[in-house]
C-alpha cells in the first residue's frame, strides 16, 4: 500500500529531521509512529502527502511514485487529521465534513447525504450537522475532523497527534471511537503520537523513533515482550514490560473455573452471580458454547441500575480478550493489560471455555521466578 524506501529530509537549515527512513505498510493496517519531539515524526507525515518533499529517497503509493502524482491528486488520496482541528468557522458542520467534496464538484445532495452518513458512522446526532463549530465541544469538533478527512473516501488517513489536546477521558473515548470507526471502514491509518499508551491501544504495528531513525518496528506485543534497546525499554517504561517468564504455557496456569454466564440470562441475574462468584467479569456462552465476549460489573450495574432488561449476549464485548492453552503466558498477561481484565478466558479451537487464567494466579505462579519483576510490576500497575 505505502512504502518508503530510505526517505531523508534535511531542511534547509541544515536539520537532519528524518534519516533514511524505510517501511512497508499493508493496506488496512493500522500503523502508530511514536517517538520523542523532534525525532522525525511529523515530517514522516508530511513527506507522505508532499506538504514537505524528501531530499532523498522514494514514496510509493499502491506501486506509484508520488513524486509522479500530482499533489492535488496525491492529497486527495489521503485525509489528513491534526491537533489544531481548523474547522472553517463561517461554514456548518456539515460543510465542514463534506469541503473537499465541494472541491471535487460534488452536488450539494450529495455532500449532506455523505455528512448524514459519516455522523451516523460516528453515532453522532444528526442535529449537529446545521450548527457551526464554535457551538461544539472540543472533543465534538475533533471528532468532526476525522470525519471530514473520511469524506472523500481516501486510501491512507495520516493523523498527527489527533487528540492530543484533549482532556485524558475524552481522550480515550476518541481512540474508542476511532478504533471502531477503522475496523468498519477498514482504512490504511498512521497515526503520530509520543503517548505510549495511546499507541499500545490503537497500533497493529508501532514504529519506534529516535533522531530521525527507526529504532524498533513491532506488534505492540512484540515492544513489550522484547523491546530492541534500553531507549525502547525506557520509552515503554519499565512498569509495562513484559518479559516472558521462561517457556511456561497458558495451559500450566490456567485454573479450571471460570466464571462463565449463558449470553440469554439477564443482566440483573450475572449480576446477582458475579456477587456469589466474587468476580468483575463474566466470560458470556453463546447458544452454541462458543465464547462470545466479556461483560464487566461495572456494565451490568449500568444497566440494571437504568432499569433495563437486557439480556448479557447484548452486553457482550472484547471478544479478543481470550487465549489458547498452548499460548505463550505473555499472551495472556499482555491481554490482561490492554482489555484491563482481571481474568483471561481460555478457549480451545472451537472457541470452547476450557479455563481461565487469573491475575492472583499468575502472581503466585510468577512471583516464584527471580525474573518476573517486571512483569509483576506491570499485573500490580
Ligand atoms: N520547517 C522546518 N524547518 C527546519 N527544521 C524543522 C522544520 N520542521 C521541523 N524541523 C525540525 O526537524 C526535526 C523533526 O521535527 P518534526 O518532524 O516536527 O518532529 P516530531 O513531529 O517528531 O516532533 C526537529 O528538530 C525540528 O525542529
Ligand atoms: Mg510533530
Amino acid at each position: 500500500m505505502l512504502l518508503y524506501d530510505q526517505v531523508s529530509k534535511r531542511y534547509p537549515d541544515g536539520t537532519e529531521a528524518v534519516k533514511s527512513f524505510s517501511l512497508e505498510v499493508q493496506r488496512g493496517e493500522f500503523v502508530v509512529l511514536i517517538g520523542p519531539s523532534g525525532c522525525g515524526k511529523s515530517t514522516t507525515l508530511r513527506m507522505t502527502n508532499r506538504l514537505v518533499e524528501p531530499t532523498s529517497g522514494t514514496i510509493w503509493l499502491d506501486g506509484q511514485d508520488i513524486r509522479t502524482v500530482p499533489a492535488v491528486e496525491l492529497r486527495r488520496r489521503f485525509g489528513y487529521v491534526i491537533q489544531q482541528v481548523g474547522l472553517l468557522p463561517h461554514l456548518t458542520i456539515a460543510d465542514n465534513i463534506a469541503f473537499v467534496l465541494r472541491l471535487m464538484g460534488k452536488p450539494k445532495a450529495v455532500r449532506r447525504q455523505r455528512a448524514e452518513e459519516l455522523l451516523a458512522l460516528a453515532r453522532m446526532d444528526a442535529d449537529v450537522l446545521d450548527r457551526y463549530p464554535r457551538e461544539l465541544s472540543g472533543g465534538q469538533q475533533q471528532r468532526i475532523g476525522v470525519l471530514r478527512a473520511l469524506a472523500h473516501d481516501p486510501d491512507v488517513i495520516l493523523m498527527d497527534e489527533p487528540f492530543g489536546a484533549l482532556d485524558p477521558l475524552t481522550r480515550e473515548q476518541l481512540q474508542d471511537e476511532l478504533k471502531r470507526l477503522q475496523r468498519s471502514v477498514q482504512k490504511t491509518i498512521l497515526f503520530v503520537t509520543h503517548d505510549m499508551d495511546e499507541a499500545l491501544k490503537l497500533a497493529d504495528r508501532i514504529v519506534v523513533m529516535k533522531d530521525g531513525c527507526i529504532v524498533q518496528t513491532g506488534t505492540p506485543e512484540q515492544l513489550l515482550t522484547n523491546p530492541a534497546d534500553s531507549f525502547v525499554s525506557r520509552f515503554i517504561g519499565p512498569g509495562r514490560l513484559i518479559r516472558s517468564p521462561g517457556k511456561l504455557r497458558v495451559r500450566d496456569v490456567m485454573l479450571a473455573e471460570a466464571a462463565t454466564v449463558p449470553w440469554d440470562e439477564h443482566a440483573w441475574q450475572a449480576l446477582d452471580r458475579m456477587r456469589r462468584r466474587r468476580v468483575n467479569s463474566l466470560m458470556v456462552i453463546d447458544h452454541a458454547q462458543r465464547f462470545a465476549g466479556i461483560v464487566l460489573l461495572s456494565e451490568l450495574q449500568a444497566v440494571v441500575q437504568a432499569g433495563e432488561a437486557v439480556p448479557v449476549g447484548k452486553l457482550a464485548n472484547r471478544r479478543e480478550a481470550c487465549v489458547d492453552p498452548d499460548a505463550d503466558v505473555s499472551a495472556a498477561i499482555w491481554r490482561m493489560l490492554r482489555f484491563h481484565l482481571d481474568a483471561i478466558p481460555v478457549v480451545d479451537d472451537q472457541r470452547s471455555v476450557v479455563g481461565v487464567v487469573t491475575r492472583s494466579a499468575l502472581a503466585g505462579v510468577l512471583g516464584g521466578q527471580n525474573r518476573s519483576g517486571a512483569t509483576l510490576k506491570a499485573l500490580q500497575a
